[in-house]
Formats: C-alpha cells, sequence, structure tokens
C-alpha cells in the first residue's frame, strides 16, 4: 500500500518593509522531520492540526476519505508528536473513529461519503476540536439532502456532541390516520381497502418521513394499527390489504373522531409532525351532536382534516345525500374545494385517489420543493473557523448554492444563521443563480479591545471572487464593513484566507487573501496572494498593501 507523507509546507513571507519596527520571522527544521503515514486513499493529510492534550502534543490528521465497516465515512487520526520512539515507525498514529456519529431524530441518515475530517478546529483554551463532514445527509421522500454534520471532541478525545447546525426535518414529516367507516351498508369492502392501498401507495411512508395508523369503526372504534407500528410502505400495505370489515349498525363518526384526536395521534405520534386526518364514510353520523365538539378539538390541535363522502348506499336506495354532504362538509378543514371529496359508490373511490394522493403529496412537500433550496444543500462545516466566542461554519451549499455562514455560539449558546439579504446589496438579485459560494472559506480580524471582525470568501460571486467583512451581533444582524473583489475571472479570489499578528500583540496586522487560479499570461495557474494591511482610519479597513506572486510560476496554484 502507498503512503502519503505529510510535510510541512512552509514559506516565508517577508513582512520586511511592510511593517515598520522589528518582527519576529520563523523557519522550521526541514533535516529531523517526523513523517507520518496513513492510507493515501484515504486522503490521509488532507488537514492537519497541532494540538495538546493530555499533556501531550498531538498531530491532528483529518482523513476525509477513510472507511467505517461498509462506509466511507472520513475520520480523524491523532499523531504524537513527543514520541521520540515513534518516529519514522509508520505506525504511530491512531484513529479516533468519529465515523460512527448519530444524529437524534434522523432515522434514515446517510454517512457514506459525509467527508469528516474535511475541517478540523481546534480550541486551544479548553483544549478541545470540531470537525465536520459536510457532506453528511438525510432522505427525504425521493430526495437526498445534505446539510453536513459537526462533532465536537472533548480533551480526553470523547464525543461532547456531534450536531447538525443547518439540518431541517422532512417535509414529508407527517402523520397520518385513516378513519374508515366499516359498517354494515358499506360493500364491496375490497373497494375501500384498495382505495388505502393506493392513496397510501403515493405518499412517503418510512421512519422520519410520513407514517400511517388506521382506524375502524361504525358501532364501535377499533385500532387496526397505530401510527409507526409498520414502518416501511411495505409493511403497511400488507396491514392494510388484511383489514377485514368490522360491521356495525350504527356510524358513529363524532366518537371516532373523539378517538383519533385523544388516542390515535397521541399514541405513536411524533412531536412536530404535520397531522393529518383522513376521514371515509357513507352515512349520516348517529352521534351528530357530538360531532361539533369533537371536530373543533381536532381542528384546534392542528389536525389538516380530509373528508370523503361515499353515496353508494344514499344512490342504491334513492335517498335525498345533502344532509350527509352538509356533515362532510363540516368535518373536511377548509376550504372544502381542498379537502372535500364526495364519489357516487364505493367503486368510484377509485377515481378520488390521484386527486387526494396530491393533496396530501404537496402537504408533504408543502415548505420545499418548486422554491429552490433553503439549507437542505447546505453542507455546513464545508470550512470552519474559530472565534473568541463561538464557532464559525461555511455553508457552501446554502440558498441555491449562493452560500451562508453560520456562527455556533459557545457554552451551548444556539446558532446564528443569517440570510443573504441579511448583507445588504453584498449579493443582488440577479446574481442568486451563479452559486457564488460564500463561506467557502472563513476568517476574523481581532482589533482593538480584542473586537473580532468577520471575513468570508464568496470565490465564484460574479466569477471574479468576493471577500466580505462583517460583524454579526447576538441577534442575527450583520453589519457589512468592506467587500474585497478579485480581479481575474475563475481567479477563485477568497477561497483561501489567512489573518496574521506579525509582531505578537494579539491584533491583527495583515491579512492574506488567495486567488489559487490567476493566471498568467500564458495562461498558467500561477495563483496570487493579495497582502492586505489593516488601516487604523475608520472608513477601509483592509487596504491593499501589495501582492505576493509565486516564482517558478508554472501551474503551481500559489496560495491553494
Ligand atoms: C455505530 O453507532 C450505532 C448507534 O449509535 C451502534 O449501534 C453501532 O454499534 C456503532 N458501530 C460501530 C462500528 O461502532
Ligand atoms: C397550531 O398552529 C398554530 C399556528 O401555527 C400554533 O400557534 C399552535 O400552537 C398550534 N397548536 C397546537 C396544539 O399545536
Ligand atoms: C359531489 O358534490 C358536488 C358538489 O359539491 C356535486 O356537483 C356532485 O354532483 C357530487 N357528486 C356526486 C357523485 O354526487
Ligand atoms: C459583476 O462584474 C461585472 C463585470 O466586471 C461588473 O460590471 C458588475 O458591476 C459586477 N457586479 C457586481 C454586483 O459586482
Amino acid at each position: 500500500m502507498d503512503s502519503l507523507r505529510v510535510f510541512f509546507f512552509f514559506f516565508i513571507i517577508s513582512t520586511w518593509g511592510l511593517l515598520p519596527g522589528p518582527c519576529a520571522c520563523f523557519n522550521l527544521d526541514t533535516r529531523r522531520a517526523q513523517i507520518f503515514r496513513g492510507w493515501e486513499e484515504s486522503h490521509f493529510g488532507y488537514t492537519l492540526r497541532q494540538y495538546s492534550a493530555q499533556g501531550r502534543q498531538w498531530l491532528l490528521v483529518g482523513a476525509p476519505l477513510a472507511w467505517t465497516d461498509d462506509q466511507q465515512t472520513g475520520d480523524v487520526f491523532r499523531c504524537p508528536m513527543d514520541d521520540q520512539s515513534a518516529l519514522n515507525s509508520g505506525s504511530a498514529c491512531s484513529r479516533l473513529h468519529l465515523g460512527n456519529v448519530s444524529v437524534d431524530n434522523v432515522l434514515a441518515p446517510r454517512k457514506s461519503g459525509m467527508r469528516l475530517g474535511m475541517t478540523l478546529t481546534a480550541d486551544h483554551k479548553d483544549g478541545s476540536f470540531v470537525t465536520c463532514g459536510p457532506r453528511w445527509s438525510h432522505e427525504c421522500g425521493s430526495s437526498v439532502y445534505t446539510s453536513g454534520v459537526c462533532t465536537h471532541v472533548g480533551a480526553g478525545f470523547q464525543t461532547l456532541e456531534t450536531v447538525t447546525p443547518a439540518f431541517q426535518r422532512c417535509e414529508t414529516f407527517v402523520d397520518l390516520v385513516m378513519l374508515v367507516d366499516g359498517s354494515n351498508s358499506i360493500y364491496p369492502w375490497t373497494d375501500v381497502t384498495d382505495f388505502l392501498v393506493n392513496i397510501l401507495r403515493k405518499v412517503n411512508i418510512g421512519p422520519g418521513q410520513t407514517q400511517v395508523g388506521v382506524v375502524q369503526y361504525g358501532s364501535r372504534v377499533v385500532h387496526e394499527f397505530r401510527l409507526g407500528e409498520h414502518q416501511t410502505m411495505d409493511e403497511v400495505l400488507q396491514a392494510v390489504a388484511d383489514i377485514r370489515q368490522r360491521g356495525g349498525e350504527e356510524t358513529r363518526t363524532a366518537l371516532a373522531i373523539n378517538m383519533a384526536g385523544s388516542q390515535a395521534f397521541k399514541r405513536g405520534g411524533r412531536p412536530g409532525a404535520h397531522k393529518v386526518l383522513v376521514v371515509i364514510t357513507d352515512g349520516e353520523s348517529h352521534d351528530s351532536p357530538q360531532l361539533d365538539d369533537a371536530v373543533t378539538r381536532c381542528k384546534r390541535d392542528n389536525v389538516t382534516m380530509y373528508a370523503i363522502a361515499v353515496l353508494g348506499y344514499y344512490n342504491r336506495r334513492g335517498i335525498d345525500p345533502s344532509a350527509f354532504l352538509k356533515e362532510i362538509r363540516f368535518i373536511a378543514s377548509d376550504p372544502d374545494q381542498d379537502h372535500f371529496f364526495n364519489v357516487t359508490d364505493e367503486a368510484a373511490l377509485k377515481d378520488i385517489v390521484d386527486a387526494l394522493g396530491e393533496r396530501i403529496f404537496s402537504l408533504e412537500g408543502g415548505d420545499g420543493l418548486g422554491r429552490g433550496f433553503g439549507l437542505q444543500m447546505a453542507q455546513a462545516g464545508f470550512s470552519s473557523h474559530l472565534l473568541q466566542d463561538g464557532l464559525l461554519l461555511g455553508a457552501v451549499g446554502a440558498y441555491d448554492w449562493n452560500g451562508a455562514v453560520l456562527k455556533r455560539n459557545s457554552r451551548g449558546g444556539g446558532s446564528l444563521l443569517p440570510d443573504l439579504s441579511a448583507y445588504g446589496d453584498q449579493f443582488p438579485e440577479e446574481l442568486r443563480n451563479h452559486a457564488a459560494y460564500f463561506g467557502y472559506s472563513l476568517g476574523s480580524l481581532v482589533g482593538w479591545h480584542g473586537s473580532e471582525v468577520l471575513l468570508a470568501g464568496a470565490p465564484r460571486f460574479n466569477h471574479t471572487g468576493k471577500v466580505v467583512v462583517f460583524t454579526l451581533d447576538p441577534r442575527a444582524n450583520v453589519k457589512v464593513l468592506q467587500a474585497l473583489v478579485g480581479e481575474q475571472m475563475g481567479s477563485y479570489f477568497g477561497s483561501v484566507l489567512l489573518s496574521m499578528d506579525v509582531d505578537g500583540d494579539a491584533q491583527s496586522d495583515l491579512f492574506l487573501v488567495a486567488a489559487p487560479m490567476y493566471c498568467s499570461h500564458d495562461a498558467h495557474e500561477m495563483g496570487k496572494v493579495y497582502v492586505y494591511k489593516l488601516s487604523t482610519r475608520s472608513q477601509a479597513l483592509l487596504a491593499l498593501h501589495g501582492a505576493l506572486l509565486p516564482s517558478p510560476s508554472l501551474g503551481s496554484r500559489f496560495g491553494n
């Protein structure tokens, strides 16, 4: 197996002439290098952090394509820097086994390909570090959403917390109860079960998505199966096909709706799920005085109610159905044209499968599809940067890949995620479908009195790239202080950011912005690094001071 060496790349930026007064430069010892080896295919060495924990010096090494069992989750290794005997021994690094993340309430996660270890941020204050897998995904209906996951690891290398800051529950998070009249007058019963099977086929049934319960009623009310009792589509359809007609002389619709509200949605129901009740009946209720209360209670509990009048019994006997239809309209949620259905007989139920299926399906998809992506594809943790009072995460896929920057406050203080409009005219409407990748890179500047200013790169913005300099207050208000823009199309200006405190006074002095794809006149990607100096004047925070170019320049992607 091949091995990849972890090299310490270094280049010395001559600050001589840029800053007044003396400054400390440093060199690295290349003769007595420690070499750690890993499996090349895992991209061992993609990220590196020096880290002290448990009184020892470590090198943390990200391997975003490492495998955990049969899933390519990515992982982080720790390699001892203070163990002379382990020098060059190759086996010195050990895996932290962080790939098997588990996130509460996400029942269909996709860990394979999540790239854990792609970002690594060490917090030297409390000895913890954060590593992210921006391509962690979960299933919603037929879609797979890639919102990203981050793991916070303590000084003892134990997992403190796993967070999915851009995660949103599936729109298909629906608790669906079918309330079916099985009284004697319903005939033939198989038309009813066929109808149920065909409707449920159209719904996204699964853990974390829609779950189904069925209640049959007549004189009595029977829970055929409860919400979540059957987890998969196949199990649900089989159970529905097996339901037998229980009969009954009466149609106690009010009692059944009451039981649905007080029991069916409670047992197995999930907090936050959209509650949907479908009532199918062929006759006026025998307990109509209680109907008002029962329906009012369900509607107060935010149950969306669909009601289907089956007119077979009325039509077979030539009875006027108007009182019955009025009752069913009353049960249906408003507006009636969306929630009320009537069919001539049991066999005609098949004619409304498509219409009702679509209504329920549109409820399931009501928050997402058709309006573009919000955070579903955010890839939070694509970049990460430690602040004095929290952690910044880049979410390049947010808002149709325009990108976003998310702040996690320290000490469980929640997250802040301003959308693009919070940045004023920085991301104009006409460039919204250009995939700016805001949040691709992150940085901060520490100014006077320790105040902190944030920076985030959008390397594809308007083709030339941009860096936004801003502050973010605890109420997620953004104040844009300055924007730096690239000079060459496709140069990826802003894809790498670095702030430097050259004179060690705990204040940032220089800010470097790389454009690694900056091309020379003969079209080689030479790269260019722009050097900005913090100005003391208040108008422009950063003033361009010069640029660094590689030599020789052939395809070097300098600054990457
Ligand atoms: C991964 O996590 C799950 C649930 O937390 C656990 O059941 C399983 O045993 C773990 N697998 C490994 C290889 O650690
Ligand atoms: C019903 O929805 C409204 C508006 O969304 C909400 O304020 C209310 O708390 C909900 N009621 C219940 C019982 O969930
Ligand atoms: C269903 O109700 C509508 C009015 O809401 C009516 O026009 C139609 O004839 C009814 N259908 C049947 C089959 O009775
Ligand atoms: C985008 O680039 C074009 C061409 O350089 C320029 O004219 C335009 O002002 C830029 N738009 C924004 C919003 O920066």
